[in-house]
């Protein structure tokens, strides 16, 4: 059965970042993924290891981009066994939450620069049974979230500027990801230019969650997630 298709208090006993413990794990973005294929596209980036799906979300708004929405959720969730973690880069995200809860996702990140009431989005979210994130832009501090952190489930610091796959790795978010590290035990996600050899960088500084769109799907899936995910194993191993 579907990790994302339990009813709503099921879903609360099954969260996926609050049973991490100190796991790193790897998770495909579906942005660089072949669209006409979606499901088929998870389960070779599985075969390698991934644990969660990352799931771009784009208005053409917030970001000058536009992808999928919850009605591809829904449909990828119920083909696919890994849960799924909705990256919501559009504005006005209280407009869709519901939508995605239905759609059987387990996590739901926003963009705080564009969200106006934080504190009941965040709560919107936890209320549907799914796990809540903050995703920071680059040059976003992360004191912009020291009042969030207590519903806050988890959060990804974005390492390129929301909007497209195959940017590069900014390395000043090296020492962010060190900086939230030291205000908060929630998982940390880490988004963009997720390579084998930026995953290490990222995991030394505190990150569990390795996403990556263009590096898993630029050849095999399976290989080249599982490159990303002992890459970042190794890392963690190193430091513990
Ligand atoms: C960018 C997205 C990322 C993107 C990462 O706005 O949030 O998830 O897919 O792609 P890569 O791994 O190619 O940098
Ligand atoms: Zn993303």
């Amino acid at each position: 059965m579907a990790f994302a298709r339990h009813s709503t208090w099921e879903a609360a006993l099954l969260t996926f970042f609050g049973r991490l413990g100190g796991r790193v794990v790897g998770a495909p973005s579906i942005l660089a993924a072949d669209f006409a294929e979606l499901a088929e596209e998870v389960r070779r980036a599985e075969r390698g290891g991934a644990e969660l799906v990352h799931f771009d979300v784009m208005d053409n708004h917030f970001v000058p981009n536009l992808t999928v929405g919850p009605a591809v959720a829904a449909s990828l969730a119920a083909a696919v066994d890994l849960p799924i973690d909705a990256h919501l880069q559009i504005t006005n995200p209280d407009n869709l939450i519901p939508a995605f809860i239905e759609a059987g996702v387990v996590g739901i990140s926003v963009q705080p620069e564009v969200v106006t009431h934080l504190h009941r989005t965040l709560g919107m979210i936890r209320a549907g049974g799914c796990e809540a994130g903050v995703a920071l832009n680059p040059t976003t501090p992360p004191r912009q979230i020291v009042w969030a952190l207590p519903y806050v489930d988890y959060v990804n610091v974005m390492s390129v500027n929301p909007g497209f796959g195959g940017q590069r790795f900014i390395p000043e978010m090296v020492e962010k990801v060190r900086q939230l590290k030291e205000m908060t035990d929630v998982p940390i996600e880490v988004d963009g230019g997720i390579t084998s050899e930026t995953a290490p960088l990222v995991v030394e500084a505190g990150a569990q969650v390795l996403i990556a769109g263009s590096a898993v799907f630029k050849g095999d899936p399976a290989t080249e997630m599982r490159r990303i995910i002992e890459a970042g194993e190794r890392a963690s191993q190193h430091f513990s």
